[in-house]
């Protein structure tokens, strides 16, 4: 009896979770550890195709590596009661500066796909944006979220379709389009080629063995529609359900003549911010200000698109200082913790957006999965300022940061 009361005094005893997949999501501490979830859960082809990036996957690699050439310079003894890490971005009040980037084929990573993203977003009033490339559409996605949604837009050859998908977003309650300019042609994914990764996925010998070794995945696939681009239902946006290589597809539909002529036209055809996406110089980010542009994402498509383009913490301060700190920045690739986001700021972000982060929660544990990463984000972003002795976002400043001495890197 004793040896229970003193055993009682110091351990409290868990209670213990059934499923042993759903523990595995619970005890994920970090961001990494979604990833080996959702590596073990997907089909090597679908991990491949969100994981993966352009060629020699340089830039990718350097999106994240990049954050680790800084370390913070903490001050202490600031009260750090009560942190805040709200923001205010294109009028909107933000609860954290963060923001989820758009993926195309998001139902391929689970079924409930580009719902379960936008319903997490939105019980935290959090932006999301949904890529012209989605599987579940413009209607669909509004149905299930009345937080901040925003349209990522591919620019069909024929401006028709585009026309109609901007009427339909402003119909439906989005706020912002995020134009994506990185695209003109689609980046060598090489690890889709060697696995001749197709979307929707095509079934075939490989496939179907690797559906079998992942039954998690094939069970959920089986027993829901088809995926399908379902923002396209005109016949000429090209096939919605026949398997094509995504390469193929693009070349055949996007618009490589794109030009910064062509921003007056999405000026007459949407009432309201246009975002460029995809940024990757400070030249460009002038341009895009002189275009009167009400935000940029400096990004390099998460490493999918020009392999070697430059990390976009990278190009934070030289475009603060060429655009005069005035235009809103948006930090796009290798976010990965809180910490880097403070990094960004301090380098003159004003958000920071996330693809894979979100996308490997989801592989990982659904809607549960996606919650778990952003609170990863968020809680990380706290602790980070606290241990920073910052209160607030406006207090990250670059004076935080110093260059990590090479060598040391
Ligand atoms: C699987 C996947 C699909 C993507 N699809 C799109 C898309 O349809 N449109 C777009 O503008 N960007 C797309 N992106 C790029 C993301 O919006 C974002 O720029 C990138 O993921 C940021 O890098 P991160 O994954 O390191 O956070 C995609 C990225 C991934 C990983």
């Amino acid at each position: 009896m004793g040896l229970v009361r003193t055993l009682r005094s110091v351990a409290s005893f868990a209670v213990p979770t059934v499923s042993r997949h759903k523990r595995q999501i619970e005890r994920a501490a970090n961001i990494s550890d979604l990833r080996a979830i959702a590596k073990r859960r997907l089909p090597h082809g679908i991990f491949d195709y969100i994981d993966g990036g352009a060629e020699d996957e340089i830039t990718m690699r350097r999106n994240s590596a990049a954050f680790q050439q800084y370390e913070f310079m903490p001050r202490v003894l600031r009260n750090v009661s009560g942190i805040d890490t709200s923001t205010t971005f294109l009028g909107r009040t933000l609860e954290s500066p963060i923001i989820f980037s758009p993926t195309g084929f998001t139902r391929i990573a689970h079924s409930q796909g580009e719902l379960s993203v936008a319903r997490v977003a939105a019980a935290h009033g959090l932006p999301y944006c949904l890529s012209t490339l989605s599987t579940r559409s413009i209607e669909e996605v509004a149905a299930v979220s009345t937080g901040p949604k925003w349209f990522q837009v591919y620019v069909w050859r024929d401006r028709a379709l585009v026309k109609d998908m901007l009427a339909r977003a402003q119909a439906n309650g989005y706020e912002a389009i995020m134009l994506t300019v990185d695209t003109a042609v689609l980046g060598r994914r090489e690890r889709d080629v060697r696995r001749g990764f197709t979307l929707p996925p095509k079934l075939g010998p490989g496939t179907i063995i690797d559906g079998i070794t992942h039954p998690a995945w094939t069970w959920d696939f089986i027993r829901h529609e088809p995926i399908t681009f379902s923002n396209i239902t005109d016949p000429n946006g090209g096939p919605t359900n026949t398997a094509v290589s995504l390469s193929y597809y693009i070349s055949e539909q996007f618009d490589p003549a794109l030009s910064w002529d062509d921003l007056a036209w999405f000026r007459s055809h949407w009432n309201g911010p246009i975002i460029l996406k995809g940024v990757q110089s400070v030249a460009d980010a002038v341009l895009a200000q002189q275009h009167g542009i009400d935000a940029i994402a400096i990004s390099n498509h998460g490493g999918r698109q020009l392999d070697s383009a430059p990390a976009p913490l990278d190009l934070l301060a030289p475009i603060t200082q060429a655009t005069n700190g005035s235009l809103p920045l948006i930090c796009d690739g290798g976010i990965r913790r809180g910490s880097d986001i403070v990094k960004a700021i301090a380098l003159g972000a004003s958000v920071c957006t996330m693809g894979r982060s979100y996308l490997y929660g989801l592989g990982a544990g659904g809607e549960a999965g996606v919650e778990q990463a952003l609170t990863m984000l968020t809680t990380d972003l706290e602790r980070t300022m606290s241990l920073c002795g910052t209160r607030t976002l406006a207090e990250i400043t670059p004076e935080l940061l110093a260059h990590v001495p090479v060598g040391r890197q």
